[in-house]
């Protein structure tokens, strides 16, 4: 089946020679064809150019997109999709003055999700989880990590991950899971939380490797979570089985997670709002990508991320949605790009590169997602008719997307 996509105002995102990830200065281009067209053939991309290059050939079929734009999808390295119930009661708190930690101490935030999720039943989860991947889809998004990490019990842990697992099998999105068994420690471990983390290194990382669950682990490691030692521990545990570090770290303090996820091979280290010198030495000497959730700190109305300076520094930066009921209730990566223009001062070339291919590098997809080059899988979006592919920020909290392209195929 070969699909043809003419009369392309702009085509976002191309590379002609794909790189894994994109650093420091080099984050403030992307390439572009004006006028353009694009060929796939199957659910790959097989050739672009000028539509003065195209050649005369049949195509099963054809696509005119005058006046629109073709952006490679976005990639969304860190969600907590699969969750039981809106949180916007402790929104309320929030507002009235208490902080994420305090309501955290007081039982509420991740210990009510799990609460609530451990009630729920597999497939009340799957279908809430698949409307919202549905929804993601529709606002451009191609490729996302799913993490566990609201069961806190063996069982609750593995449920979210068979739900991963089903929609894995049924989501035309490309999904990555991550067991997260230490987001947060149940009441009943409290005052005894090592013991909890033995519970993550003797039953979930075990069993979700026995049964091929996770393809990544994450830990919450953080002033008032995880300390250093325990997801060193805990790590190390997951590599025996082959899992890769994602981290939650320094969103309380400068609480050395960033160093112990460099240290164990991290692929990221996510949200970042606490970055001295010695994290960003900690990045330049590794493979990890920075990634910062602009979501959550909006939500939270959290200090943000020094992102400027860690590009200065020549760090690559990915930025990712952190959909959750807590602390960033949405998944729209394009108000993502809007957050990281106005709050971090990024350019709109900064925002996409962050969205796409650096965000696909930091879920271990960017070899075939996350730009537009021949022979990547055919994940993209056509836009509405728009003036300029600044405008895809500029424009924020409306839907700029208009036609959604998933495996080769137009599924919206
Ligand atoms: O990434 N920071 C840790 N975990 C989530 C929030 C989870 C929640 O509050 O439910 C996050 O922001
Ligand atoms: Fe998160």
């Amino acid at each position: 089946m070969k699909t043809l996509i003419k009369n392309i105002k702009e085509l976002v995102q191309v590379e002609e020679t794909p790189r894994l990830k994109v650093c420091g200065k080099d984050m403030a281009s992307i390439k572009t064809i004006k006028n353009a067209y694009l060929i796939i053939d199957g659910d790959k991309i097989l050739s672009f150019g000028t539509m003065d290059s195209l050649q005369e050939q049949t195509f099963d079929k054809e696509i005119d997109a005058t006046g629109r734009m073709v952006f490679p999808s976005f990639c969304d390295s860190h969600t907590h999709l699969i969750y039981a119930g809106s949180r916007e009661i402790e929104y309320i708190d929030k507002i009235k003055g208490l902080s994420y930690e305090e309501i955290a101490q007081r039982g509420g935030g991740i210990l009510n999700s799990a609460k609530r999720l451990q009630q729920a039943t597999e497939d009340e989860l799957y279908d809430d989880a698949m409307q919202r991947l549905n929804e993601i889809i529709a606002y451009g998004t191609g490729a996302v990590e799913i993490k566990s990490g609201y069961g806190l019990t063996t069982e609750a842990e593995m449920k979210m991950l068979r739900v991963i697992r089903r929609l894995k099998e049924n989501s035309p999105l490309t999904i990555k899971s991550t067991l997260l068994g230490a987001h947060g420690v149940p009441m009943e471990y409290r005052g005894r939380q090592g013991e909890f983390v033995d519970v993550v290194i003797n039953e979930m990382i075990p069993q979700a490797a026995a049964e091929g669950l996770a393809d990544y682990i994450d830990v919450f490691c953080d002033k008032g979570f995880f300390t250093v030692d325990e997801t060193a521990r805990m790590l190390e545990a997951g590599a025996k089985y082959g899992m890769r570090p994602k981290i939650h770290a320094n969103e309380m303090a400068c609480s050395g997670g960033v160093q112990v996820g460099v240290k164990y091979n991290a692929l990221s280290c996510d949200h970042l709002e606490f970055v001295e010198d010695a994290e960003i030495e900690a990045f330049l000497n590794s493979e990890c990508m920075p990634t910062v959730l602009p979501g959550a700190a909006f939500f939270l109305n959290m200090q943000l991320s020094p992102v400027r300076k860690m590009m200065n520094a020549g760090l690559p930066v990915a930025m990712a949605s952190d959909f959750n009921p807590g602390s960033s209730p949405s998944g729209n990566m394009q108000l993502i790009m809007s957050f990281a223009c106005v709050n971090y001062r990024m350019t709109p070339e900064e925002a996409i590169n962050a969205t796409t291919i650096n965000s696909g590098y930091a879920m271990g997809v960017s070899d075939v997602l996350g730009s537009i080059a021949v022979g990547k899988k055919a994940n993209l979006y056509i836009t509405k008719p728009i003036p300029s592919y600044e405008y895809m920020p500029y424009s924020y909290g409306n839907n700029k997307v208009e036609t959604v392209v998933l495996n080769g195929k137009v599924i919206k």
